[in-house]
């Protein structure tokens, strides 16, 4: 198939509209990284995401949503902790798991009886719910495994031919992806840290958890709260560790055929080939440059690559949380 680029104006919101109600799958951006949508009313359509991406069948989607009605026709037994956490945080970065009527179909949520839903602030994926009059099922718009697409180009990478059309909007803002809660459960659990903080969700959910899985690995046979994690994700194909500790550039400077992913600050003192992914005293640039970092590196022919962690703390805790997945748990304390 031919994948159509459209411009993100009013044409081409009309045409991403009419491709989505037609049963189409077509990227968007949206705040946090681009998504591939279709109907979530349509199980023939959100077969297509499924097969475009190679995505496993037991990882559930988000249902991207534009107004709080809509809410109440895809998710019941709301808990009034939903409203809080919608009122202070959405439109924005934030997922909450809900327990799933049976107007959304069961691939939706891959046999849960839950489902997740987003409000997102992006503008154009806002105008694009409101105008098919649709909620959207999207997970991320790359391939099942590789980093998240923070560019309409990324997406173009991964998807040109796979996928009806894009919205070729503007490169992301937070960079990650959503937070995502479950208040199917008593206490709230933190299931993937993302642009809403820890710290935030604790101002509005006092006694929100976190799931052993955002910063380890399972054990063999454990299930996934949340199916996502188990997966290997966003892995560069060049050999991946992460390093912690204050003397990255003196450790990655004895390495041979290596490449670093570092902060701005350290850059100068490093010798070996890098990549600058932002400055560790504003961990925001992190999050923005983080993703792009882990697709640029395998361009640089290198063995190995060796990342400078992150605190893990505020937006940090997001970013830490994608690095150990890429790293596929290979962690260097020094
Ligand atoms: O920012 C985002 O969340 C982006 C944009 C496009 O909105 N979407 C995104 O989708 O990251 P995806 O599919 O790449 O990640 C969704 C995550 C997965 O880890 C999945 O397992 C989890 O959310 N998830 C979805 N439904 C769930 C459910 N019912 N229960 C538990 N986890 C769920
Ligand atoms: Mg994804």
């Amino acid at each position: 198939m031919v994948t159509q680029k459209l411009t993100p104006n009013q044409n081409g919101i009309n045409t991403a509209c009419e491709i989505l109600k037609n049963g189409g799958t077509v990227a968007i951006p949206t705040e946090t990284v681009y998504g591939l949508a279709a109907n979530a009313f349509d199980k023939t359509a959100i077969e297509k995401i499924f097969i475009a991406k190679g995505r496993p069948q037991d990882n559930p989607l988000i249902v991207h949503i534009a107004n709080m009605q809509t809410l109440g026709e895809i998710a019941k037994d709301i808990p009034k902790t939903a409203y809080l956490c919608a009122e202070k945080f959405w439109p924005g970065p934030l997922t909450i798991v809900l327990k799933r009527t049976d107007k959304i179909p069961s691939c939706v949520s891959a046999g849960l009886d839950t489902v997740a839903v987003r409000m997102p602030s992006c503008q154009i994926a806002r105008q694009v719910i409101e105008k098919s009059g649709l909620p959207l099922a999207a997970p991320s718009a790359n391939l099942s495994g590789s980093p998240s697409p923070t560019t309409a180009n990324h997406v173009i990478c991964d998807l040109d031919g796979k996928i009806d059309a894009v919205l070729m909007g503007e490169n992301c803002d937070v960079g990650v992806e959503s937070t995502v809660i479950t208040l199917a459960t008593n206490p709230p659990v933190l299931l993937r840290p993302g642009g809403i903080t820890l710290e935030q969700l604790r101002e509005v959910l006092p006694d929100i958890t976190v799931n052993k899985a955002v910063l380890a690995e399972l054990e063999k046979g454990e299930t996934a709260a949340s199916p996502g994690m188990k997966y290997k994700h966003y892995a560069p194909k060049t050999k991946t560790f992460l390093v912690e500790g204050e003397n990255f550039a003196q450790f990655v400077n004895q390495k041979q055929n290596a490449v670093a992913i570092c902060f701005k600050e350290e850059s100068n003192n490093i010798t070996i080939e890098k990549i600058i992914y932002g400055s560790s005293k504003t961990p925001k640039t992190l999050a923005q440059n983080l993703f792009k970092a882990l697709r640029d590196v395998d361009d640089l022919g290198a063995q190995e690559v060796y990342i400078h962690a992150p605190e893990k703390s505020g937006i940090g805790l997001a970013v830490y949380n994608r690095l150990i997945r890429a790293a596929a748990f290979k962690v260097i304390k020094l």
